[in-house]
């Protein structure tokens, strides 16, 4: 079962998120950091950012890989997520951006037609990933309807990086980034699979709000379905879900988690 963390706010969250990775980058300096978009990782590149600057952590070898790109938007795009992952990520850790991959890279805006660039983009990606050795530490966040990266419901629990078709509610959730306007969001992604998330060596999944507390249910406490393709987290051997008391507000076995968290031997990292 994963571990699951309840916490009072998001920066105590980004602050355990930050602590372990600070503490993994220091042990192993060529880290593979499997990265994230979105609002909910923000607190914790946040405190990465702090640790690694109050702790002169040299990062100068650290590698990472991105979850997941929208089709269409040009790289220079502001809410691409290469522009965005080099905004919240980059920039704030002062990682070598060479170094740092997104699956949209080869594909820089190229329309949903170019099927054969689309389609080879995936499976790149993915041999990239292998050939640095794997990912580390993943961190995730969640949608409202189960979704990782941006593997939908209906998800093969077994797929690798390839290209999906956006729900509707995602491009609802995510028109705050584009002047609140749905038709200005892409229909489709490029994602890591759940394959691919999968095998990494620890994931990290951080959700707020009472709007994931379904979600996280789903996930933690349901069944393991594509239809919730979180919920393959359950077969995870290291799998971190660190929530706020809103997200957490559907779970059953709250106390014992809790619980367990506060009893955990002062050896054991998260
Ligand atoms: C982002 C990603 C998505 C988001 C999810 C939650 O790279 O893969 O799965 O993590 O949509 O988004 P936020 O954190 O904005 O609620």
């Amino acid at each position: 079962m994963a571990e699951v963390i309840i916490v009072k706010t998001q920066e105590e969250a980004g602050e355990l998120y930050g602590r372990s990775v600070a503490d993994l980058i220091k042990a192993k300096p060529d880290a593979v950091l499997g990265l994230a978009t979105g609002s909910s990782p923000l607190a914790a590149y946040k405190a990465l950012a702090k640790i690694v600057k109050e702790e002169s952590i040299d990062v100068s070898g650290v590698r990472g890989f991105a979850l997941d790109e929208y089709i269409g938007l040009p790289l220079t795009h502001p809410e691409s997520y290469h522009a965005t992952i080099h905004r919240t990520v980059v920039e704030p850790l002062g990682l070598d951006p060479a170094k740092v991959h997104v699956p949209g890279d080869a594909l820089d805006g190229a329309p949903l037609e170019d099927g054969e660039r689309i389609a080879a983009a995936g499976p790149a990606y993915d041999a990239a990933i292998e050939a640095a050795g794997g990912i580390d530490v993943q961190i995730l966040g969640i949608g409202t309807d189960g979704h990782v990266g941006f593997n939908e419901p209906g998800s093969s629990l077994a797929s690798g990086t390839r290209v999906k078709t956006l729900t509707e509610q995602t491009r609802i959730d995510n028109a705050r980034f584009f002047d609140d306007d749905i038709n200005q969001v892409p229909t489709h992604c490029i994602t890591q699979g759940i394959g691919t998330i999968m095998k990494a060596r620890h994931l990290v999944l951080l959700a707020f709000g009472a709007g994931k507390a379904e979600a996280v249910a789903e996930t933690v406490e349901g069944g393991i379905s594509s239809f919730c393709p979180a919920s393959a987290l359950q077969l995870h051997p290291h799998a971190t879900i660190i929530v706020d008391e809103e997200a957490a507000g559907r779970l059953r076995n709250k106390d014992y988690y809790r619980y367990s968290f506060e009893h955990k031997p002062a050896w054991q990292a998260i």
